[in-house]
């Protein structure tokens, strides 16, 4: 296919923004702080971000360039790079991580979509238990799993607008909005009584609680939040101009991701310590529990700007989620569409079909499923491990190795360099971490955790 016949992004900025739109969301504000808070704060941090400098970029920008080479969804560019191989299978497995990443994805993407209603509809300025609203409300047998249908619906309809009319013009407005607002609830949260406590906590390492569990984490929280290891950024480099810069973009999508996921763990973490009964490794329920306490303490004397701040927040905690649901819905919706020769809006209603169908298992894992576990892991749980701590490892692996040894090299520098137009000082080094440090890096790290 080529590229005058697909759908392409616009302009540098909406590339930039849109894969950054896939890269913020849920993993940043509510996975981030609860990694960092079940894995002992600063020193998991620590660990996260040379995993992100290290492996999360060069593994980007060869997702990049595979995209944007082949010009095709991501089961397909392995094919047309390799054709007649076994490498296939790298792409096929990203389109089932995407679908089965999506179903869970969009259970808490669900939670967001109450949260935002409970916030307008102003049942957090009362105060009260937290816990025991998010408790009540996730084991609830059809509401959460009625939030993550919507949610699904929701991002249906931006994906069946297109990628330059829904996508990129969605991304466009919605970053920017979410820049601003974290900032203000950054400066709410340096505030409060326990800023201190948890700034402490988020700044000050200590290594003696390092396993290999924590650093299994922290680099399967890199792949998580920067989109990779399972061609989400591979499907929207599909979509880029011979023009964008791959380093550069990729370079601006990790630091906006970094910046967002440590902000929110300053929003979160003094809050956990300002409020009696909450403790950071509280698991999925933390952001939960903890945020509407932050609007409630913050503005506890002016009622109507802690409402404001609370309404607004959620509704951009939802659209951060909804751009990354959206890429996540995009990879299967252009395979199918592509390989199957099916319409962009049928293919897209087999994804959102399929994903309420496994949804509704994630979502019933926290009330009526709840003892339905498998080697001590919920449905929900099962999803989260199998993706995030298998496939995403193992996907980046084998795109480091498939861009690093079987590529050509020249195919390589000419994506890369844009065939020449742009200098690259640093081609040899991001080859070298290709062929031997990420591969060794990230087998090491697995096998030492499955050994166990
Ligand atoms: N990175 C997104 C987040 O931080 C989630 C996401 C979107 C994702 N696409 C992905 C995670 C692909 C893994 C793989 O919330």
């Amino acid at each position: 296919m080529h590229s005058n016949e697909r759908a392409n992004f616009g302009s540098k900025i909406g590339i930039v923004l849109a894969s950054a739109g896939s890269a913020v969301g849920l993993g940043n504000i509510w996975r981030f702080p609860c990694e960092v808070g079940s894995n002992g704060g600063a020193a998991f941090i620590l660990i996260y971000l040379l995993c992100i400098a290290l492996l999360g970029i060069p593994v980007m920008v060869s997702e990049f360039l595979i995209g944007r080479h082949s010009r095709a969804n991501t089961a397909s560019a392995y094919k047309i790079l390799a054709p007649g191989t076994q490498w296939k299978w790298l792409g096929f497995m990203g389109v089932i991580a995407a679908f089965l990443i999506l179903s869970y994805y969009a259970v808490v993407a669900g939670w967001t979509l109450e949260y935002t209603v409970a916030a307008a509809t102003d049942q957090f300025s009362r105060g009260g238990d937290f816990t025991a609203f998010f408790n009540t409300f996730v084991s609830n047998p059809w509401k959460p799993a009625l939030y993550m249908a919507l949610f699904l619906l929701l991002t249906h309809i931006v994906i069946i607008r297109g990628v330059k009319e829904g996508i990129e013009k969605f991304s466009k407005v919605m970053m920017p909005m979410l820049l601003l607002i974290i900032c203000i609830l950054v400066i709410c949260s340096f505030s409060m009584p326990g800023s201190v406590e948890g700034l402490t906590f988020l700044l000050k390492p200590d290594f003696s609680k390092v396993t290999t569990k924590v650093v299994l984490s922290a680099m399967g929280q890199a792949f998580f939040s920067l989109s990779l290891g399972m061609g989400c950024l591979c499907t929207y480099a599909s979509y880029f101009s011979d023009e964008a810069n791959l380093m550069k973009t990729a370079a601006s999508v990790a630091t906006i991701d970094t910046i967002v996921a440590v902000m929110a763990g300053f929003i979160i973490f003094p809050a956990v310590y300002s409020v009696q009964g909450l403790s950071p490794d509280a698991g999925p329920g933390l952001v939960f529990v903890t945020l509407p306490n932050v609007f409630q303490i913050a503005f506890g004397n002016v009622p109507w700007l802690g409402y404001i701040f609370s309404v607004m927040f959620y509704v951009l905690f939802v659209l951060a989620a909804l751009t990354s649901t959206i890429s996540l819905h995009e990879v299967s919706t252009a395979y199918i569409h592509e390989s199957y020769h099916i319409s962009r809006s049928k293919a897209a209603y087999i994804v959102t079909g399929g994903c309420i169908f496994l949804g509704v298992f994630c979502s019933l894992s926290f009330g009526v499923l709840s003892d339905a576990t498998w080697m001590g892991m919920t449905i929900f749980d099962l999803f989260d491990f199998v993706t995030a701590k298998f496939i995403m490892p193992l996907g980046g692996m084998f795109i480091s190795i498939f861009t690093g040894w079987y590529l050509d090299r020249k195919l390589v520098k000419d994506e890369v360099t844009n065939k020449g137009r742009l200098r690259l000082p640093f081609f040899g080094l991001y080859i070298f971490i290709l062929k031997y440090v990420a591969p060794l890096a990230i087998g090491a790290i697995f096998l030492n955790e499955l050994m166990k």
